[in-house]
């Protein structure tokens, strides 16, 4: 890693912070300062390595992180113009997430951290998606905050940094996954969010009816495994019927998929909006979506509805902040290191599992390493 000429750190607005993100298949990394500048920005998605396998291998994500991280921070501090003795603190991803990556950005972080003089910031993944609207908006807490990934789906009152309280979650799959998997059966590749989105345009969303589980039932919990065998299901009996999957058929089939799994969350979301108003003694709230699904067009145009709906102030962070990159985990990291500026986590190790509400009960994946969701 090269050192950069620092001329420009004078006039930056402090703290400075460099952010590292490796828990999945995107190695990132950006630089954010106090006044919300990204004063760099770089992702390498590690798409065209897992795509023969339809999701992401561990042990490939974990070398692709190790090859290519050192060169992209050197090019993002190049970016930037300024050097790591600039920095005030640098942040990394240290879970939820695949072991083998989050230790690779850990590790680079804590060696930049220890060379350097500056402490370490550890970030939770999930906290980074919740606070990124910060860093586009200026979003007051409370807020309500629907968080949809490849990995998580969840809706979090955000009362502060640290602060979050789960109203519901999903009971199995993920919104991400429902996508990938969807696409996957479709035969539209990986990642199946994008994949999906762009074939439902062009899809009749009225042909096809799928169930919408758990909408109407108490509470607010997800599940999305059904709606994923329905699909399936789909699938079968239009091969059944006219010998071979169209392009119109699997068009129509994304359209219906994508407005069912929208109404489920809306239908969640407006319990879960009740919830909060008397949780948060307020009636005028904001209402935030994030996660790599929040990139969704349609799904951002239906929440923004039901925002318009309830009286709720609709956010969404830009689209490239949606899906993971390093600017959401050093905002998350200047974030905390604001609220303690004498914070220093290297002591602090990798996890693969972390939920942001610890006092909520597991619903998937109870066990030895904690709750996954
Ligand atoms: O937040 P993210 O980048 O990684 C995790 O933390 O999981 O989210 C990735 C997920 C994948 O499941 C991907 O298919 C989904 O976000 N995704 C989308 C779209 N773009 C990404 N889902 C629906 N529509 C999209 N446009
Ligand atoms: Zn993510």
């Amino acid at each position: 890693m090269t050192q950069t000429p620092s001329h420009n750190a004078k006039a930056l607005a402090r703290p400075v912070v460099l952010g590292i993100e490796t828990s999945c298949d995107e190695t990132a990394a950006a630089i954010v300062t106090a006044d919300k500048t990204v004063l760099a920005h770089r992702v390498l998605s590690q798409i065209d390595d897992h795509a023969e396998f339809g999701g992401v291998v561990p042990e490939i994500a974990a070398r692709q992180h190790i090859s290519h991280l050192d060169h992209l921070l050197a090019t993002l501090m190049e970016d930037a113009g300024i050097g790591f003795d600039d920095l005030d603190a640098i942040a990394a991803t240290t879970g939820p997430g695949l072991v083998g990556g989050l230790m690779v950005g850990v590790m680079t972080a804590k060696a930049i951290a220890q060379a350097t003089g500056k402490p370490f910031v550890s970030v939770n993944h999930l906290e980074g998606h919740a606070l990124t609207v910060r860093l586009a908006d200026d979003v007051p807490f409370p807020y309500l905050l629907l968080l949809v990934s490849g990995g998580h789906c969840q809706i979090l009152s955000v009362t502060g940094v640290g602060d979050y309280t789960r109203l519901g979650t999903t009971i199995d799959d993920a919104a991400g996954e429902a996508f990938d998997k969807t696409a996957k059966l479709l035969g539209l590749g990986y990642p199946g969010g994008p994949a999906v989105e762009a074939a439902a345009r062009e899809g009749d969303a009225k042909r096809f009816t799928l169930p919408k589980p758990m909408v109407g039932k108490p509470g607010c919990d997800f599940s999305f495994s059904g709606l994923k065998t329905a699909v399936r299901r789909l699938a079968e009996d239009c091969v059944a019927n006219e010998g071979v999957l169209t392009h119109k058929d699997r068009a129509d089939i994304c359209a219906a998929f994508q407005k069912t799994l929208a109404a489920c969350l809306v239908d969640r979301l407006t319990r879960a909006i009740a919830l909060f108003r008397v949780e948060a003694g307020s009636s005028e709230l904001p209402f935030v979506v994030a996660g790599g699904v929040a990139a969704n067009s349609y799904l951002r145009s239906e929440l923004e509805t039901l925002a318009n709906r309830e009286n709720l102030k609709f956010f969404a962070p830009p689209m490239a902040l949606c899906t993971d990159n390093g600017a959401m985990i050093a905002w998350a990291g200047l974030e905390r290191f604001m609220i303690d500026p004498t914070i220093n986590d290297m002591d602090v190790s990798v996890r693969p599992r972390w939920p942001l509400d610890g006092d909520a009960k597991p619903m998937v994946g109870k066990g030895k390493k904690g709750a996954k969701a």
